[in-house]
C-alpha cells in the first residue's frame, strides 16, 4: 500500500492527471433544480483500499454555494459524499491546512475563489509530489521533521535577561527585519511547487523551512546566528535551491521565500566562508 502512495507522489502532477476519470458525475442534492451547475474534478485515493487513484466528478449548484473552493468542498462533503477527505480549520488563510493544487496551482482552498463564469470543470488535487494519506490530504511528516531540524524557537544569550514579563525586547527597526517571514503559515504550497524539493525532498530543506530558518537567523534577540548559518552550509540542505522562483510565485500569502534563501547564502558567504578563507 505504501508503494502505491509513493507512486502517486513520484509520478508528479502530469501523470497524476492521467488517472482514470470516473463515469457519471455525482449530482448535487440541493432540493431545487440546479440552474448554475459547476463541475469539480477531484482526486480520490485511499491507499488502504484503492488499487490506484482516480478522479471523481461532482456537480455543485453555484446558486447555493459560497464563493470559495473550500465552500464547494464542504458542500460536496455535507450533501453528496461524506468520504471526501481534506484538511481545513480556520477558513480564512491563517491555519494553512487547506493547501492543495487547484487548476494547476498550489494555493489555499479557503482563499481561492470559484470561477463561476467559467464553464470548464475545476480540477482539485493534493499538493504535488507528496505521499497521499487520503484524497486531498498529503503526508507532511518529513516537512515537519525538517521544520523541527532548524530549531524554530528563540535561543537568546543566557547572559541576556528577559524583562519582568519574560519578554526579550528589540528595536522597531530590528522587528521590521522579520516582516515578510513571520507571516508564513507553513502551508507547504511553496516547497511542493519547487522542482528541487520534488526530487530531493528528503535532503533539501525546501523554501518554507529555509525561510523559517532565516526568520531566526535575522532575529536580533537570537544568539545562535553563527551556529544556525553553519548548520545550513550544506550542498543539499540549502544549495539545492537553483533560484527557479516557483516558491515565491505560488505563495498564497505573497511572501518571498526565494529572497530569504538568497539572504542565507550571502550571510554564509560573509560570515562562515569568509572566516575560513
Ligand atoms: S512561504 Fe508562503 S507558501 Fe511557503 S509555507 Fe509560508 S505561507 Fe506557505
Ligand atoms: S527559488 Fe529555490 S526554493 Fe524557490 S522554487 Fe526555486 S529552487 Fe525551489
Ligand atoms: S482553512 Fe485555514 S488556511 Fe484555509
Amino acid at each position: 500500500m505504501r508503494s502505491l502512495a509513493r507512486s502517486a507522489r513520484s509520478s508528479g502532477l502530469s501523470l497524476v492527471r492521467g488517472f482514470a476519470i470516473s463515469g457519471a458525475p455525482v449530482k448535487s442534492t440541493t432540493p431545487s433544480s440546479p440552474v448554475n451547475v459547476k463541475h469539480f474534478k477531484i482526486y480520490r485515493y485511499d491507499p488502504q483500499e484503492d488499487a490506484e487513484p482516480r478522479v471523481q466528478t461532482y456537480e455543485v449548484d453555484m446558486n447555493s454555494c459560497g464563493p470559495m473552493i473550500l465552500d464547494a468542498l464542504i458542500k460536496i462533503k455535507n450533501e453528496q459524499d461524506q468520504t471526501l477527505t481534506f484538511r481545513r480549520s480556520c477558513r480564512e488563510g491563517i491555519c494553512g491546512s487547506c493547501a492543495m493544487n487547484i487548476d494547476g496551482s498550489n494555493t489555499l482552498a479557503c482563499l481561492c475563489k470559484i470561477d463561476k463564469t467559467d464553464s470548464k470543470p475545476t480540477a482539485i488535487y493534493p499538493l504535488p509530489h507528496m505521499e497521499v494519506v487520503r484524497d486531498l490530504v498529503p503526508d507532511l511528516t518529513t516537512f515537519y521533521m525538517q521544520y523541527k531540524s532548524i530549531q524554530p524557537w528563540l535561543q537568546a544569550d543566557p547572559a541576556t535577561k528577559a524583562n519582568k514579563k519574560g519578554e526579550y525586547l528589540q528595536s522597531k527597526e530590528d522587528r521590521r527585519k522579520l516582516d515578510g517571514m513571520y507571516e508564513c503559515i507553513l502551508c507547504a504550497c511553496c516547497s511542493t511547487s519547487c522542482p528541487s524539493y520534488w526530487w530531493n525532498g528528503d535532503k533539501y530543506l525546501g523554501p518554507a523551512v529555509l525561510m523559517q530558518a532565516y526568520r531566526w537567523i535575522a532575529d536580533s534577540r537570537d544568539a545562535k546566528r553563527k551556529e544556525r548559518l553553519a548548520a545550513l552550509d550544506d550542498p543539499f540542505k540549502l544549495y539545492k535551491c537553483h533560484t527557479i522562483m516557483n516558491c515565491t510565485n505560488t505563495c498564497p500569502k505573497h511572501l518571498n521565500p526565494a529572497k530569504a534563501i538568497a539572504q542565507i547564502k550571502v550571510a554564509i558567504d560573509n560570515e562562515i566562508h569568509a572566516a575560513h578563507a
